[in-house]
């Protein structure tokens, strides 16, 4: 029969089908009502099985009504049926003479029941249900030739809905000729499927074709649910709408839509649509399906480590581990550890023994932990920094620190602690303290002060060192005063004020520690004229007759009369712009701010001496100023020898103010006596004009005004140095640095605050010795390039200034010590510019997240330590000028201090984070382009250095290797990559992408 292979079952998985004819074996025992009607008609195909076709063919004969009926077919799951027939039907115009009575449709009807029905029942059509009437949609044709071509119909119809457990087909033919080839009887199904690694079994779609059945999945083994997995069966037998899912407990992972168990050497820490992970390095794992892999001997995981990273070990201990003793404070320095651990969390811990005995006699040491009161700067465990001050420790003493590096898996294993100890004894720290110290009598502006004799002999004692500041002042500046007696009257304070006190001694030995502070206040306003009196009674009784004999002289000749005046209408202005403590008093200098006079000539005509113009010879100009041009000449005072001088003019058309502005700086200046500050040799303000008669470049009519200091031959730090890369040894520029020291402490116990130290305002003469200069404050800061307008108005060189300076305008000595550490940076990098190009605001976020300069290229730790420690955020914590001293002369004295570097570039101490990983996008020619050092490509790429981000771990060592062999050319390139990893830290911390 003509299509029978295409008739052939085809399993389909969306459809179960319940009766197929042409799969039948045997006898179909289908029914014919009346017998003669339908014909059923087996045959048997090539292999035997049976074709069975059932035909009709009464078209000559009216009123035909033939049946024929099906088996019983069970419905199963079936909630829809669906019948597939295949037939021929052939045109009643092809058959002469049946006009009448032929037919081209037949008829299908069914009847459900529960159960067969019995062979006797009779057979009744009104029993059945119609479906429909089925007409050909092709049949027997005739060709040109005249030939008939047989075409097969296929037809399907829906039956039902079908309730009952079976039913019966039955095909109604009423005098068509027809041959019916085959029934299927189907109904269909959603597949069991996997999706989303959860099983979703076979289901019947619903009755109703416009509602889904929904399903919820299973998952599959070794899988967890995330979010209820779920499909929805469609009325065609497709799955929709898939929701939630399952994914691969620990352990496994997904391979073709199950989870398969992670291979030895793999795991898998967390359930989740991830692979197993390789075992970091110092772990392994031997089974399968590893949810953790377990460390190796000797190797620790931290708690909060996460299962991905390497296992790591304790550190060793801290190396180089030194101590440096001051008049009142211990220094504990070293190194970080050779061996890391492999971690970044190292901090330290200070252990302190205090050790008694032992001297060789015979009595054995006794330690024991040392008093709780020893303080520990900036704390005594978990210091994160190499350094760590002590304070408050005994005189006479032995103490051993031990000095612990720790990491977050020390402790976890069997392995010593990392310790490395120094023994100290303060026998060097300075004979013993200062007893107590009495207030003898108070007045409203002076108080008188006595303390015991330290116990020291006399022959070695100096004298005493008195330091006092404001109670309420909190110490934000001091004033001292020396005295050779035990006993001192402080004079210029304000009344009804607290005030505290400390004392200590000097003798050949060095200071004493400070005695503890003593809080006196002065008397109230009106007991004054008592105090005055008592003033008078106690110094012609005690030691202090001569200065106040002098005082009273000068007071009642009236000699300074003017001068007192000026300065005692301009006390209360200078009282808000300084603590009291700059006010006059007995012993040492302090400093007098020029603005508290109310005539600033005055100040000018105190402070600076009046040069007679025709000493001066102008010989070259060799810079500019705000106010006129810088000149260098020759000072021919009579009688003394010609000495260098630069010349500071004042141009022509000034205004009073400018006049005023100007030779601010050198009553400034002039009161100033030390040889790290720049030397006033005086001033010219009087003459109205001159006329060089010396063999001079200019000749001045007019004559400017001019301020004339020595000669600098080596012009500015910062420029001196950036012509002299890599010329100096260290030793020579801790030199230069000790210079500003001594400079800047001098400035700090005169009172005198900078708020411009950098070293573009560092002079540098022909021996190499550093001054400090560019004095004035407000107006320097106007002249000074690097000065920027802050939120607050004020004009400030951000990169150079403390925090607080910055923030709200909080100036003192230990903002200056900031900037001290920012001069020696630019010293140590010869003149780089601090935080290179990074914008202003960008430098003031990276310090408010806490990033510093990383040390420049051959930097000695221990320096690079001591900026770290001049940029603490607390302004208290900072070094003072004096122990900055000190430090650097102990490294001079001591340089094996100096020679251990800070060369790797990767090292940043202080940075907030480690930092991570990034793509760096240009390309390293670019990079070479932009710092002109385009000559090296070649040697970074011959070595493999092809990105930027292959630069970023590169040593010093390495660039030597690659073959830069210029001292200035490295530093360069070694400078451009610390400073590329700043910007992109930055860039990183503010939450941008890079
Ligand atoms: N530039 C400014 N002041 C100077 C000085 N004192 N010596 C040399 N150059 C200078």
């Amino acid at each position: 029969m003509e299509g029978r292979s295409t008739l052939a079952l085809v399993v389909e998985s969306d459809k179960v089908v319940l009766l197929d004819t042409t799969t039948a074996l045997g006898e179909l025992d289908w029914k014919t009502y009346p017998v003669n009607g339908w014909d059923a008609i087996t045959e048997m195909d090539e292999q035997n099985r049976p074709i069975h076709t059932f035909q009709v063919c009464h078209v000559m004969e009216p009123n035909q009504n033939n049946w024929l009926r099906s088996g019983w077919i069970q419905r199963q799951a079936a909630q829809r049926v669906y019948v597939e027939l295949r037939f021929t039907l052939r045109d009643c115009n092809s058959i002469p003479w049946v006009s009448g009575t032929c037919k081209e449709t037949f008829n299908l009807f069914y009847l459900q029941t529960d159960e067969p029905l019995s062979a006797a029942t009779r057979f009744r059509p009104t029993d059945y249900a119609k479906v429909d009437t089925i007409a050909a949609d092709e049949s027997f044709t005739q060709t040109d030739l005249g030939d008939r071509v047989l075409r097969l119909n296929t037809e399907v119809r829906e039956v039902g809905p079908v309730t009952q457990k079976g039913f019966y087909l039955a095909f109604q033919d009423v005098g068509a000729c027809i041959a019916l080839v085959s029934v299927k009887v189907f109904y269909k199904r959603c597949p069991s499927t996997l999706r989303n690694l959860a099983a979703f079994p076979d289901t019947v779609p619903h009755m109703d074709s416009s509602s889904l059945v929904e399903v919820r999945g299973a998952c599959v083994e070794n899988a967890e649910e995330r979010d209820t997995p779920k499909l929805y069966c469609g009325a065609d037998g497709d799955w929709l709408v898939p929701l939630g899912r399952c994914v691969c407990s620990i352990g496994h992972e997904e391979t073709d839509g199950y989870c398969r168990a992670c291979k030895p050497g793999f795991f898998k820490a967390y359930a989740g649509n991830t692979k197993c992970s390789k075992c970091p390095l110092r772990s392994s794992s031997h089974d399968q399906a590893a949810t953790i892999c377990h460390c190796d001997k000797g190797f620790y995981r931290a708690i909060k480590d996460p299962s991905t990273m390497a296992c790591t070990r304790p550190p060793s201990p801290p190396r180089n581990l030194v101590s440096l003793i001051n008049d009142t404070a211990l220094f504990l320095q070293w190194m970080p550890p050779s061996d890391t651990g492999g971690r970044k969390d190292i901090t330290y811990n200070i252990l302190c023994q205090r050790c008694d005995g032992g001297d060789g006699d015979g009595v054995v040491t006794q330690c024991e932990p040392c008093d709780p009161d020893l303080r520990f700067i900036p704390r005594p465990l978990g210091i994160t920094g190499t350094s760590v001050a002590i304070l408050d420790f005994a005189m006479q003493a032995n103490y051993t620190f031990h000095v612990e590096a720790v990491n977050g898996v020390s402790g976890l294993g069997v392995a010593a602690r990392s310790l490395a100890n120094v023994t100290v004894n303060t026998h060097q720290a300075g004979p013993a303290l200062v007893g107590v110290v009495r207030k003898d009598w108070s007045s409203q502006n002076s108080i008188a002060l006595s303390w015991s004799e330290v116990e020291q002999p006399p022959s070695d004692f100096v004298d005493y060192e008195v330091k006092y500041y404001e109670k309420e002042q909190e110490q934000l500046s001091y004033s001292s005063t020396r005295t050779k007696t035990p006993s001192v009257v402080v004079t210029g304070l304000r009344p009804s004020t607290v005030y505290v006190f400390h004392v200590r001694a000097r003798t050949a030995a060095g200071y004493t520690a400070y005695s503890p502070n003593f809080e006196f206040a002065t008397a109230a306003e009106d007991i004054a004229d008592q105090g005055q009196v008592l003033v008078v009674v106690t110094a012609s009784v005690g030691g202090f007759s001569l200065l106040v004999i002098l005082t009273l002289f000068l007071l009642i000749t009236g000699r300074c009369q003017g001068y007192i005046k000026a300065r005692m209408k301009s006390e209360e202005k200078r009282r808000t712009r300084f603590h009291s403590g700059h006010v006059p008093f007995s012993g040492i200098k302090t400093y007098v701010d020029p603005d508290t006079y109310e005539d600033p000539t005055q100040a000018v005509e105190e402070f600076a001496k009046e040069i007679d113009p025709s000493y001066i010879c102008i010989e070259r100009v060799i810079g500019a100023g705000e106010f006129g041009e810088v000149c260098s000449g020759r000072l021919r005072i009579p009688g003394r020898m010609a000495i260098a001088v630069a010349i500071k003019t004042l141009k022509g058309g000034y205004m009073e103010q400018q006049r005023r502005d100007f030779l601010r700086e050198a009553s400034i200046m002039g009161q100033f006596n030390n040889p790290n500050i720049i030397r006033l040799e005086g001033v010219v303000t009087k003459s109205k004009l001159f006329i060089c008669l010396s063999v001079c470049v200019f000749m001045h009519i007019d004559l400017p005004v001019m301020i004339v200091v020595e000669y600098m031959e080596n012009g500015a730090l910062d420029s001196f140095l950036r012509t002299r890369d890599g010329q100096f040894t260290v030793l020579q520029l801790v030199g230069m640095m000790r210079g500003i020291a001594v400079g800047m402490t001098y400035l700090s116990e005169m009172g005198y605050v900078h708020r411009d130290l950098a070293a573009r305002n560092i002079l540098v003469d022909e021996n190499l010795v550093c001054k400090v200069s560019d004095f004035g404050m407000s107006r320097v800061l106007e002249d000074d390039t690097e000065a920027a307008y802050t939120a607050t108005g004020g004009k400030i060189p951000i990169r150079w200034t403390a925090p607080e300076a910055i923030a709200y305008g909080k100036f003192s000595s230990s903002s200056d010590v900031w900037s001290y550490g920012i001069v020696m940076w630019e010293v140590m990098s010869y003149g780089e510019r601090p935080y290179w190009e990074m914008s202003n605001q960008d430098v003031i976020l990276s310090i408010e997240e806490g990033y510093r300069l990383p040390a420049p290229m051959g930097c000695p730790v221990t320096l690079h330590q001591l900026m770290l420690h001049c940029w603490q955020k607390e302004s208290n914590q900072r070094p003072r000028f004096n122990d900055v001293l000190s430090f650097l002369d102990k490294l001079i004295i001591n340089p094996s201090s100096l020679l251990a570097l800070v060369n790797d570039v990767q090292s940043f101490p202080d940075s907030p984070e480690d930092m991570p990983d990034y793509p760096l996008f240009i390309s390293i020619g670019d990079w070479l382009d932009s710092i002109k050092m385009s000559q090296y490509k070649n040697n970074f790429l011959a070595a493999g250095y092809t990105t930027l981000d292959s630069i970023s771990t590169m040593s010093i060592d390495d660039i030597r290797r690659i073959g830069v062999c210029l001292i200035g050319h490295q530093r360069r390139i070694i400078s451009s990559i610390q400073s590329l990893r700043l910007q992109l830290h930055h860039i990183q911390q503010s939450g941008f992408q890079v």
